[in-house]
């Protein structure tokens, strides 16, 4: 099979190709910058030097849909809803990174991101592609939507307690610490070096875009409207998110019954990690140790005091937040193995 990306100088498109020049079964055919268009791929993603001779391309989607039978689009949102109506009419299989296809009503488009959408009509043909939620429909749809890093991270944290009902549902908080890749490759003054090394840096404490995917989620489990109180932090850190998620029961529950419920849910994912250890230093998830990997490591407490279930999520958002998933998502959408490209076991240290 034959993959292109569109949008490949940036972060997520680097990573999808060191996935996918890797991936027994497909090869890169094309990748598009209109930055870099002629210069050679390693220049801009130099981990890649030595594994590929290929040239970044104009952005030209006939030419695209020529050659390759699944695109992924890697550009910011707002940019692939002006495209993907001609790719999905061209029969080529669409994996959307951005969030222009992730949510389901068009009137949140002008809500959370100021834009009206260009093309809604496609909005009920997309998939939220995360595998462990829509798994059956990933494997038959021709437009995937990517999930945002950090909506990955939650969801990942929360379906399992969701389902159960025995959460106070409007009163969930998810508090995140994400690491610079997170913001993209294009430099601004608050990713300069001297003003984000050592920050913690409360950078959306209400009102983040992915507040609405996870909203849309979470309530589409229970059939009922879910409220997320999202609070994003940026760290010291390249790549990683590490969700914090405080949900607060309607009746107690013990660890024994929240291990069941996680492992109900979990028990067969191939990338989910059930994180809960009692000795050593890393006994809960931490961004640290999955690093590369497409690993979502979740863990939890019980606040016996408040009813509190504290949820501990840790992904690299550049991965199960970014590529690692998207290529999950490809595997199922070509029929491959789920996890064919994606076994790497992380580094430790690291
Ligand atoms: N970074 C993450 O952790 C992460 C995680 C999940 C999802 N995402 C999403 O994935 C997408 C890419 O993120 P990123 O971090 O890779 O961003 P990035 O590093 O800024 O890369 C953006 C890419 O889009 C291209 N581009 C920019 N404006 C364009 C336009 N108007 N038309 C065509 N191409 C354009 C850029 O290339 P040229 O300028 O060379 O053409 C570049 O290749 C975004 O929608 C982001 O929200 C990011």
């Amino acid at each position: 099979m034959n993959v292109g990306i569109y949008g490949a100088s940036g972060y997520v498109g680097g990573e999808l190709l060191r996935l996918l020049l890797q991936h027994p079964k497909v090869t890169v055919s094309a990748v598009t910058s209109n930055t870099y268009a002629g210069e050679y791929v390693f220049r801009v993603h130099p981990n890649l030097r030595g594994e590929t001779n290929l040239k970044f391309e104009k952005p030209d989607i006939s030419s695209l849909t020529d050659k390759c039978d699944i695109i992924f689009l890697s550009t910011p949102h707002g940019v692939s809803s002006t495209i993907v109506p001609e790719i999905y009419d061209s029969g080529v299989k669409i994996i959307d990174m951005s969030a222009d296809f992730r949510l389901k009503n068009a009137d949140d488009y002008p809500k959370w991101y100021g834009w009206s959408h260009r093309s809604p009509e496609l909005l009920e043909k997309a998939v939220y592609g995360l595998p462990e939620l829509h798994r059956d429909d990933i494997r038959r749809a021709n437009l995937v939507a990517c999930p945002g890093c950090m909506a990955a991270s939650a969801i990942l944290a929360l379906a399992p307690i969701i389902q159960t009902g025995k959460v106070e549902k409007n009163h969930i908080i998810v508090d995140t610490k994400v690491g610079s890749s997170g913001a993209g490759s294009k430099p601004t003054l608050s990713s300069h070096h001297s003003e984000h090394y050592s920050v913690v840096r409360p950078y959306k404490p209400v009102g983040h875009r992915h507040t609405a995917e996870i909203e849309q989620e979470l309530s589409a489990i229970i059939k009922d409207e879910v409220k997320i109180s999202l609070s994003a932090h940026s760290v010291n850190m390249v790549r990683g998110i590490l969700a914090t998620c405080h949900v607060f029961l309607t009746e107690p529950i013990n660890p024994v019954d929240v291990w069941r419920i996680y492992r109900g849910s979990y028990g067969d994912e191939p990338f989910i990690r059930l994180v809960r250890d009692r000795r050593g230093v890393f006994r809960y998830p931490d961004p640290k140790i999955v690093t590369g990997t497409n690993y979502c490591d979740i863990g939890f407490e019980v606040d016996r005091n408040t009813n509190r279930l504290v949820v501990l999520s840790a992904i690299d958002n550049l991965m199960k937040g970014a590529a690692g998933t998207a290529v999950q998502d490809m595997n199922l959408m070509l029929g491959f193995d789920e996890s064919e490209g994606l076994k790497g076991i992380g580094l430790h240290p690291v």
